[in-house]
């Protein structure tokens, strides 16, 4: 954690309200996240995580509070207290410092890989082409695919797109990552893959907001955890502090409940391990009388055919 008493958070989120058609969804958060700190949102389904991600990255407008971003005031400029709309231009700019990987990858299907991660760097923000190639390269072996460049989305895992959506979202070289539940549209086994990637961009001291379910993730990589619940926050520390010894009732609700369905993942992951292991077993077995079965013949044919 780089949080120093005497630097300014890189996200400061004061009383931050957001209603749809009339119903509150956010009812003044409160949040700063240092420059390298990797917090984890947790909260049951509903909570306000996805919108205020979406508030922090201006793809919502917010009723009420302010946000900044490294300093900045999102959306808005202050001018002696009042404030003014800022332009389209100004906004887009804001928003490029922000990275935002969601639960779908979203990669354009009809490019490559490499064209997907460098659409953005040459289209947005005039990179030579060149250099956007370069720098994608390299972020693609930073994920774990140097050997994809030339594959389309539809050729890959979903582990291996959703690696490809962080590299694309890097190569814009933003300021701060926010990530939606990243690993839930994930068949189990590609979860690890993904989340060995946000480990290696937390220790490389990528500022993250990160939305997941993932506790073994919280627990080992997030500086902090902060637990939502009906648009606001309930409780928020160390990991050790909320996920082992939470304080509040709600979020040792939906702790428990959470470590039920870990549990009832990780048996249907064993059931389905153990179920292919009998099916290799079974062909093997096959495979085994099949080589008998030929080795006899072969002898039967050499003895019938000494006997002659
Ligand atoms: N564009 C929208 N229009 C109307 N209501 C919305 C909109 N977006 C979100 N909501 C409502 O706001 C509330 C919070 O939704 P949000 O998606 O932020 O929850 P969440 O904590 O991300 O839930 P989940 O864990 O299911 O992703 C929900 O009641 C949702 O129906
Ligand atoms: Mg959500």
């Amino acid at each position: 954690m780089t949080t120093t008493t005497d630097s300014k958070p890189l996200v400061h989120a004061v009383n931050v309200h957001k209603a749809f058609h009339g119903t509150d969804v956010l009812k003044g958060i409160d949040m700063d996240v240092a420059a390298g700190e990797v917090v984890t949102l947790l909260g049951p389904s509903g909570s306000g995580k996805t919108t205020f991600l979406r508030c922090i990255n201006q793809l919502e407008d917010i009723n009420g509070g302010r946000i900044w971003v490294d300093g900045e005031l999102t959306g808005y400029v202050d001018k002696a207290g009042r404030l003014h709309r800022r332009t389209n231009k100004d906004i887009a700019r804001q928003r490029r410092e922000i990275g935002m990987v969601f639960q779908r990858f979203n990669l354009f299907p009809h490019m490559t890989v490499l064209e997907n991660v460098i659409e953005a760097p040459v289209q947005v923000k005039g990179v030579k082409k060149k250099v956007a190639t370069a720098t994608a390269l390299e972020l693609l072996e930073q994920v774990g695919l140097g050997d994809k460049p030339s594959a389309y989305p539809s050729q890959l895992s979903g582990g291996q797109q959703q690696r490809v959506a962080i590299a694309r979202a890097l190569a814009m070289d933003p300021k701060l990552m926010l990530f939606d539940e990243p690993t839930s549209a994930l068949d189990p086994e590609l979860v690890g893959e993904v989340l060995k990637v946000m480990r290696d961009l937390a220790k490389r001291g990528m500022t993250m907001i990160v939305v997941t379910h993932e506790m073994g993730f919280a627990r080992e990589v997030a500086d902090r955890v902060v637990f939502m619940d009906a648009g606001v926050v309930v409780e928020e520390g160390p990991p050790s502090q909320v996920i082992v010894n939470p304080q509040h009732k709600r979020t040792k609700a939906f702790l428990s409940r959470m470590r039920q369905e870990e549990a009832a993942h990780a048996e249907a992951l064993v059931a389905s391990v153990t179920e292919n292991a009998e099916a290799l077993a079974a062909i093997a077995a096959a495979d085994a009388e099949h080589d008998e079965a030929a080795r006899a013949a072969i002898e039967n044919a050499r003895d019938a055919s000494q006997q002659r």
